[in-house]
């Protein structure tokens, strides 16, 4: 990385240290330190991911990267102060916020998620675009989690940050999670060149179902083999492992997970029943995303699933199914 990348790295190296030590040895971060023990975070992994507490002041980051020597300009290009754009003075941009260090694929740290811990919105305020910070660039959570997912040939996504702290305190370690609502071309590429199966496992409520239907789509068209896992509605992994527990966790993880096409086939049954016009359509949709399955045993089974379920023929199923690129017809 250029040198002013390292100096920007540097400063978010040496603020998160200071967060976190605050968060776990002072008064000031007492009640963010209780809030996420409340949550079922442990000591260990709050030290592990170095969480930390921004204290709630305008200045506190400001003076302590201004006493290191960094220049306002430099913390503000880093995305660690804000500026007044009327009378340009700087002030801290995360205050009162417990803050989630973000690292690059190397392992650097290059941003934060940042929780408001009294309602203050935003929810989560992160880290602006900046050059060391792009959003399509990053997986959360990756530079830990490459070898279980080289190891396993699969990676599991999920939606928010916090969830995939509270799965690291289980036995299932190949998780990345996304930074936002959508998948670049090259979070693609960096997913497909790691393993051969990508699996979704977003929140159960209606805007991380829809998520994973378009996302899951676009990544099955990229060559994935895709799956879901589903989590019961209304809960996130974070609320479902602290609901039933790391082992019921980590059997939904062994146990569960249906094909995308399977899922989607599913979830689109109910409108199909009693609208010929959504079960051609969706039929037509189903058949189109089945050439994307190169594996012909997982071809059969789905094609088997989806006739069994919308009550028709299975050879008049496949027969709506299109060649696959680049085979001959
Ligand atoms: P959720 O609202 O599901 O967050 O948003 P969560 O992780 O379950 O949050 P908790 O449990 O209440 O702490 C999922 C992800 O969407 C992004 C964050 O990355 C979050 O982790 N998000 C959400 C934002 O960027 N800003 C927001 O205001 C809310
Ligand atoms: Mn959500
Ligand atoms: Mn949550
Ligand atoms: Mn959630
Ligand atoms: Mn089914």
């Amino acid at each position: 990385a250029p040198d002013s990348d390292m100096q920007l790295i540097r400063m978010h190296e040496y603020l998160t240290d200071l967060y976190h030590h605050i968060l776990m040895h002072t008064n000031e971060g007492q009640q963010a330190l209780d809030y996420l023990t409340g949550r079922g975070f442990s000591a260990d992994i709050i030290r592990k991911e170095k969480i930390g507490i921004a204290p709630d002041m305008r200045d506190f980051t400001k003076n302590a990267l201004s006493e290191k020597g960094y220049s306002m300009e430099l913390a503000y290009q880093a995305g660690l102060i804000s500026r007044n754009e009327e009378n340009f003075s700087y002030y801290d941009r995360f205050s009162g916020r417990i803050m989630i260090p973000i690292r690059n694929h190397q392992g650097y740290i290059v941003g934060y998620t940042a929780r408001s811990l009294d309602g203050r919105e935003p929810k989560y305020l992160n880290t602006p675009e900046t050059p060391i910070f792009q959003k399509r660039q990053l997986l959360y959570n990756l530079s830990d989690a490459r070898k279980d997912i080289r190891k396993q040939d699969e990676v599991i996504l999920m939606e928010g940050h916090l969830d995939v702290v509270k799965v690291k305190m289980t036995n299932v370690q190949n998780i990345v999670g996304l930074m936002g609502t959508a998948l670049s071309e090259e979070n693609i590429r960096t997913l497909n060149r790691l393993a051969s199966n990508i699996t979704f496992m977003f929140d159960g409520d209606e805007a991380g179902q829809n998520a994973q239907m378009s996302l899951g789509e676009q990544l099955l068209k990229s060559g994935a083999n895709v799956y879901v896992i589903s989590i019961p509605k209304g809960q996130d992994p974070d609320e479902f492992i602290e609901k039933r527990g790391a082992d019921t966790f980590e059997s939904l993880v062994k146990n569960e997970r249906k094909h995308y096409i399977h899922f989607k086939a599913d979830q689109l049954l109910e409108e199909s029943l009693n609208n010929d016009m959504a079960f051609s359509t969706n039929l037509n949709v189903l058949a189109d995303h089945l050439k994307f399955v190169k594996d012909e045993v997982a071809r059969e089974k789905l094609l088997q699933h989806i006739s069994d379920i919308y009550k028709i023929d299975k050879r008049s199923m496949e027969s709506k199914v299109p060649a696959a690129a680049g085979s001959s017809s």
